[in-house]
């Protein structure tokens, strides 16, 4: 177990205080959030927890993270880039609350965490999202909700170089049970819808895998869609802003003046945009059936239009279409590995699993991890 000279013991640690931070699941509404469009995120049950106390010092900070066994020690004055990616997430928080003229003092931090790191579950909001809101308690920084989950993003943007939207963040930070989240990323405001699916259960399927090119790709497809935005609005003359502005009819009208790659990922958001409207509503009447029906349309697009899916998780999207017991089956997040998100019949689940599980294996030689999901609440202290 790592020392140093002010002997912090982490096994011994006793927090201040102790936040829950959790990871988040995104019912549908991927790659719209940096388009200034709609998703319906919610927080979920699965979480790090931050043990946090002021450390008398006024600029020495320790961080110790119990998964990756590391300490991160650091002066409040020299905050830098590190190269190991869990040290940005902590470190690019520092930077954005002191650029935001909050003061710090030296603090000692330990954090566990019950999210698998990698599979989609924003397990680097979490992080973020935690530390900004353990330190806001603990130095009294009057930060809102809103503004952690801005600066948060900030931090992503700055330190660890994802250009994300602020889907994560905000559902990490504002997630209530039994609540999904529709945000709507240009006005970032949202509305509370009750999550009501019985009797059907969600149930993520990790395909344990996570291609690495997934922080270039993001950004490239970020690039693609403001390039498609920039053809439309400087060739065809129409004053958007964003996709958001972008009618179906339009982006027809300037077919032929889009790359056929832009093109696609321009479609691809307007409808996805669409679909998100149309689950809420679908699950505000409790129509299960076409909740799940444009959970499958959206993996289509993400597949074949935005192209950010990989063969494992469209052979357990595959997987799942031809099974009644499975409404519908989407990737989730960024793309490139992590979860598929799966609407199945509860008395089915445990068949389903063991059925899929041995395919994956065959097909892969991989075994697969089911995650049961429900929206639980947000980034919180724990009593
Ligand atoms: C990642 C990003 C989010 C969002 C999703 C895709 O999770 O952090 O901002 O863009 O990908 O929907």
């Amino acid at each position: 177990m790592p020392m140093n000279s002010l002997e912090f013991e982490p096994g011994d640690f006793k927090p201040e205080i102790e936040i829950a931070s959790p990871g988040r699941i995104n019912l549908i509404g991927e790659h719209t959030d940096y388009n200034k469009g709609f998703v319906f995120p919610a927080a979920i049950d699965k979480k790090i927890i931050f043990g946090i106390r002021k450390n008398g010092s006024p600029s020495l900070c320790r961080v110790y993270s119990a998964d990756f066994e590391r300490l991160l020690e650091f002066d409040l004055g020299e905050v830098k880039q590190s190269s190991l990616e869990w040290e940005n997430f902590i470190l690019g928080v520092i930077f954005e609350i002191q650029n935001l003229d909050r003061q710090l003092k030296g603090f000692d931090c330990v954090i566990k965490s019950s999210l698998p790191i990698g599979a989609g579950l924003s397990s680097s909001a979490a992080m973020e999202c935690g530390l900004a809101f353990g330190l806001n308690e603990l130095f009294d920084l009057k930060l809102s909700r809103l503004e952690m989950a801005l600066l948060s993003q900030r931090a992503e943007h700055n330190f660890v170089g994802t250009q994300c939207g602020i889907m994560d963040q905000y559902a990490s930070l504002m997630g209530l049970a039994g609540q999904a989240l529709l945000l709507d990323c240009e006005s970032v405001t949202h509305m509370y819808i009750p999550v009501d699916l019985a009797p059907y259960e969600l149930i993520l399927l990790n395909t344990k895998v996570s291609h690495s090119l997934a922080t270039g790709e993001y950004n490239l497809r970020r690039a693609d869609c403001f390039e498609g935005v920039e053809i439309i609005r400087s060739k065809a003359g129409y004053q958007v802003r964003s996709l958001r502005d972008v009618s179906e009819d339009q982006l027809v009208e300037c077919r032929d003046l889009l790359p056929t790659r832009i093109y696609g990922r321009c479609n691809y958001v307007i409808q996805e945009n669409k679909r998100v409207i149309e689950a809420a509503e679908a699950l505000r009447e409790k129509n299960l059936e076409e909740f799940g029906k444009l959970l499958y349309a959206s993996h289509e697009g993400l597949q074949n239009e935005y192209e950010v899916s990989c063969d494992e998780l469209d052979f357990l999207v595959d997987f799942s279409r031809d099974k009644p017991y499975v409404l519908g089956s989407r990737m989730m997040g960024g793309g490139f590995g992590g979860c598929t998100l799966n609407l199945v019949h509860e008395e089915r689940v445990d068949q389903y699993v063991s059925e899929v599980s041995a395919a994956y294996k065959n097909r892969f030689d991989i075994e697969i991890d089911a995650i049961p999901v429900s929206p639980a609440r947000g980034t919180h202290i724990i009593q």
